[in-house]
């Protein structure tokens, strides 16, 4: 049976947008049930199934891979556990490559259970979120470095650092900003160039990596509980060590196979 498509709750959409500059928005991955319903249950603003998925759960070395529907079938497994918090759906590389892709895509993940989308890029995909919106699905902007073009840009690089760059991602912001998103992404900016952004913006702006002064801050849920220990970003502060409790339950159960009498 096709579930039915998720009506859009406009009241959480008002509380993140009243949060701007008063209190902090606070974001995380999710891509599966358990997690999500983890999340919703402690309160965070907003549940992102961001296409970092391709990396934490399928072990690929970037997010260029991830399909929509590899995206969609996450946004499954978060939907019934998001009651609380906002559920953000990522359009995966090569998705909105025009306003029509775009709609079709951002339809296809509301349909899954999400309550916004979020893509990547500033001005030059600025047509296709006027479209997105147009069709009263709302979104969420991503400037700054760019995880799907990390191939392009020969890596994952600080973003804002020559006044050409600050000036274009001040540029982006605005023209989000005046597309009508719900929040903007930061990503990996020069911290005062991601204050300026929060400054000039009536949209929250949500960083990663870049510094302390944005409405709010998002991580992927792996980084925050340590259960992705073979990378580990530098501005990602690990709240729990999951991966090495896990070793040592996964080896007491072992163990306690071989000599159950010891138990
Ligand atoms: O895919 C993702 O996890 C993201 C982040 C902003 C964390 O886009």
């Amino acid at each position: 049976m096709t579930q039915p498509t998720r009506t859009f709750r406009n009241d959480k959409l008002r509380s993140l947008a009243a949060k701007k500059g008063i209190e902090p928005v606070s974001a995380l991955t999710a891509y599966d049930y358990a997690v999500a319903r983890i999340l919703d249950e402690a309160g965070v603003d907003i549940i992102l199934v961001g296409d970092s998925l391709g990396m934490m759960v399928f072990g690929h070395k970037d997010t260029t891979q991830v399909t929509v529907n590899m995206m969609t079938h996450h946004v499954k497994a978060c939907r019934d556990a998001t009651t609380r918090s906002l559920l953000v759906a990522d359009l995966p590389y090569q998705s909105y490559q025009d306003e029509k892709q775009s709609l079709e895509t951002a339809r296809e993940l509301v349909k899954a259970g999400a309550e916004a989308v979020k893509l990547e890029g500033g001005k030059a995909v600025a047509p296709q979120i006027k479209t997105i919106l147009s069709a009263n699905i709302p979104v969420f902007g991503h400037i700054g470095m760019l995880p799907q073009q990390v191939k392009q840009e020969g890596g994952y690089k600080k973003k804002g650092k020559t006044d050409i760059e600050a000036e274009a991602l001040v540029e982006d912001a605005r023209q989000l900003d005046k597309a009508g998103v719900s929040a903007i992404i930061l990503e990996n900016i020069v911290s005062s160039l991601a204050k300026e952004i929060t400054r000039i913006t009536n949209a929250p702006t949500i960083g990663i990596g870049s510094g302390k002064d944005c409405d709010g801050q998002i991580l992927v849920i792996n980084d925050l509980l340590g259960s992705y220990p073979w990378f580990r970003p530098p501005f990602a502060e690990p709240k729990a060590d999951v991966a090495s409790e896990t070793t040592k339950a996964v080896k007491q159960f072992v163990a306690e196979l071989s000599n159950p009498t010891r138990s």
